[in-house]
């Protein structure tokens, strides 16, 4: 036995896979060579935001021998309907977006399919768009459900009466752009034939999932799609379903009989992976003097395509962060000629607190109350919507310890007052939270030679530690050293993973994980002759037996910026993260999770924005150098810390997802510190230098 000090779970155990990283080892999904008659493809994006693709001219001059296939929906093979209408690539002359996958040209080379591609001539009839969200939209309606599942409106009380009746009250509307995941390895495929079965090394969150998909749209079982994701370069939602370049690989490798390589450039993923809703957010809350709220109302506008309802759930968070008796959430859609919104790292809540976090702030202001004073005021006992118990809420203590850690108390509350030669310097704080979930999974176990162990499971690695993590859950399940335990996971043909997503990856899988291992030592341990060398888990009946609702992780953010007077610029000077997660299963990676969510954050408050032009149909800055995300240089003092925080009702390792909780609140802080430093609300993101001015 080993005792509890030597556990592998909790100990900062450096990433398995990080030496072939650094060496160039580890392989990626455009990485692979696959036969000696490799064939690449590169797509031919619509130009219009609407109209209908009529024909598709090849120069003669061009077509050499390089090019072996040009496919459109004149000639491309027939696929199986898709659950996801942005997968039916080729198949239709219809255009709903700009950026639309309109034909697709396979060479020989990366160069004559690339250059084969810019001379194509599409026959094009163009029609009217429509690609501004906004209140007074006509075609604006209510949707039923919000992602995944969630009542799109919740009432409860009269909160309109609430108002007319409250002594004091905010009424503010924030706006959040489009945004882009940008992960650094842009979404690619290669994609080859063995007889009927297809294999893909993709890059993507659910090897199984993109079988299933993919499967389904050429009339395959999903155990005949062999997916292989050994690495991804980060995905943030935008790999958690198959994309197109997974189907458009498929079909070039179909029609030309070789293995084709389709990795998407830069520009083409600011159309064709995905992107977050621009919100508009209107949050009205009413207080009596003491600072307890008596309503909170929050109601959203965002966008979907003409092709598919996706609506995020941006007012979700605000049903469970604060008491109020009387309450109100809803949404509102449009569906615009744009390419569909998608997951993008805390859907919903992200951009949901921006708006909830600064209100409250506005709120305290109003008030003359310090912000976690306010916070700490309206703290519920329970779910305020639903009534349920929270399995373990931390909030209070993260605002609190937050607030030494980073040294909140002696904060003059007035705007404006600390300045530093050209500096205008203020701090500020905000709540965060993220929803705590588990799907499931199951996972396999063998006993190989010499006491070591294979453990599998069809699982992805972001780049988050997953491997690593799930090795040392797997080491204390089965009572052994990580030394011990081989780990394999990153393709589908594994016992099924649940997606790596939600936050949910270490939770699903890990619970898997352990109720194999433990399978095996007790069949191993008993006194009966049928101890076996194999073990196989799957969580699905324990999952669907838990109380879903109640259960979150908590945090507090608090930011120092400093504002420079003549040109507006923000420096975050100091950005401080307190969490409240559950159990914490590799302190090194957590605190990566943490920091990346906490930068991606402070992104969103001040740099990131997909700059729409009406006129064109889509974003203008659609790549790396216009659309900018935060740099090393931006990062000054960044940490987080986390409480030990112990519940026993989520999964056998205590913990909680952590992986989207580090963006949720960092922006609201970043902003609130702003209108500390310099007495300017910024609702409209992100806080560029015109706007503070
Ligand atoms: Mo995350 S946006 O749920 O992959």
């Amino acid at each position: 036995m080993t005792t509890t000090t030597e556990r592998a779970v909790g100990q900062p155990i450096e990433r398995i896979e990080g030496p072939d990283k650094v060496r160039g080892a580890a392989r990626y999904a455009a990485e692979y060579q696959v036969g000696d008659d490799l064939a690449y493809a590169w797509v031919a994006q619509s130009p219009v935001a609407s109209g209908t693709l009529n024909g598709v001219t090849v120069d003669p001059l061009v077509e050499a021998d390089d090019v072996l296939a040009v496919l459109w929906h004149g000639n491309a093979p027939r696929l199986a309907e898709a659950d996801d209408p942005e997968l039916a690539v080729l198949q239709s002359e219809r255009i709903s977006y700009r950026g639309q996958a309109l034909a697709l040209v396979v060479a020989r080379t990366f160069e004559a399919a690339r250059r084969a591609a810019a001379t194509l001539q599409l026959d094009i009839a163009e029609d009217p768009h429509d690609t501004v969200l906004r209140t007074d939209h006509p075609e604006l309606y209510a949707p039923e459900k919000v992602n995944p599942a969630f009542p799109a409106a919740t009432s409860s009380g009269d909160v309109d009466a609430a108002f007319e009746a409250a002594p004091v009250t905010v009424d503010v509307t924030y706006s959040t752009p489009a945004l882009h995941n940008s992960p650094m390895e842009p979404h690619a495929t290669t994609a080859l034939w063995a007889g009927d079965d297809l294999v893909l090394y993709d890059s993507n969150q659910h090897p199984p999932g993109i079988a299933a998909t993919v499967g389904a749209l050429f009339d395959l079982p999903p155990e005949r799609v062999h997916v292989i994701t050994e690495h991804v370069g980060g995905g943030f939602g935008s790999k958690g379903t198959a994309r197109p370049n997974a189907v458009l690989a498929a079909m070039a490798a179909k029609v030309t009989g070789r293995p084709v390589r389709l990795a998407l450039p830069r520009q083409a993923l600011f159309s064709m992976v995905g992107h977050r809703t621009p919100t508009i957010q209107r949050v009205r809350l009413a207080a009596a003097e003491d600072g307890r709220l008596t309503a909170i109302d929050h109601e959203v506008v965002e966008h979907s395509s003409r092709l598919f309802e996706f609506a995020e759930q941006t007012a979700v968070a605000t049903r469970h962060m604060y008491a109020a008796p009387n309450r109100r959430t809803g949404h509102q859609l449009v569906r615009l000629d744009m390419p569909t919104p998608r997951w993008m790292r805390a859907p919903g809540e992200a951009p949901g607190m921006v708006a909830l976090e600064c209100a409250m702030d506005e709120l305290a202001v109003a008030l003359s109350l310090d912000p976690i004073e306010l916070r700490v005021r309206n703290e519920p006992s329970v779910e305020p919507e639903s009534g349920v118990p929270f399995s373990s809420r931390h909030y209070v203590e993260c605002l609190r310890r937050g607030a030494d850690r980073f040294g909140w108390h002696d904060r003059d509350p007035r705007p404006r007052q600390r300045r530093e030669g050209d500096w205008w310097i203020g701090t500020g704080v905000a709540g965060a939270t993220y929803p705590t979930m588990a799907q499931p999974s199951t996972a396999r176990v063998r006993r190989l030679a010499a006491d070591s162990y294979e453990v599998s499971i069809a699982a992805a690695d972001l780049g988050t530690g997953a491997r690593t993590i799930l090795t040392q859950i797997a080491a204390d399940a089965l009572e052994v050293p990580v030394s011990q335990v081989r780990m394999r996971i990153g393709d589908s043909t594994l016992p099924k993973a649940s997606v790596a997503g939600g936050s949910s990856g270490s939770a699903s899988w890990g619970w898997a994980v352990t109720g194999a291992c433990r399978a095996l030592r007790s069949s191993s341990s008993s006194s009966s002759s049928s101890s076996s060398d194999e073990a196989t888990f799957d969580s699905s009946e324990l999952i669907e037996k838990q109380e879903k609702d109640g259960k979150h992780a908590f945090g507090a953010h608090f930011a120092e910026v400093r504002v420079d007077a003549v040109t507006g610029e923000v420096r975050v000077s100091r950005l401080f993260g307190m969490f409240a997660a559950g159990k914490i299963l590799n302190p090194r990676t957590a605190r990566s999770q943490f920091l990346g969510g906490m930068i991606m954050g402070m992104g969103m408050a001040l740099h990131e924005e997909s700059v729409l032009d009406p006129a064109m149909g889509t974003w203008v800055n659609h790549d790396l150098a216009e659309y900018h995300i935060p740099a090393h240089a931006d990062i000054e003092s960044i940490e987080a810390e986390w409480l030990d925080e112990q519940d026993d009702q989520l999964n056998p390792m205590g913990s909680k997802g952590i992986g989207e909780i580090g963006i949720v609140g960092s922006p609201a802080a970043i902003l609130n510190a702003i209108w500390h430093a310099t007495g300017v609300r910024i609702r409209d993101l992100p806080a560029r230098l015109d706007k503070i001015l």
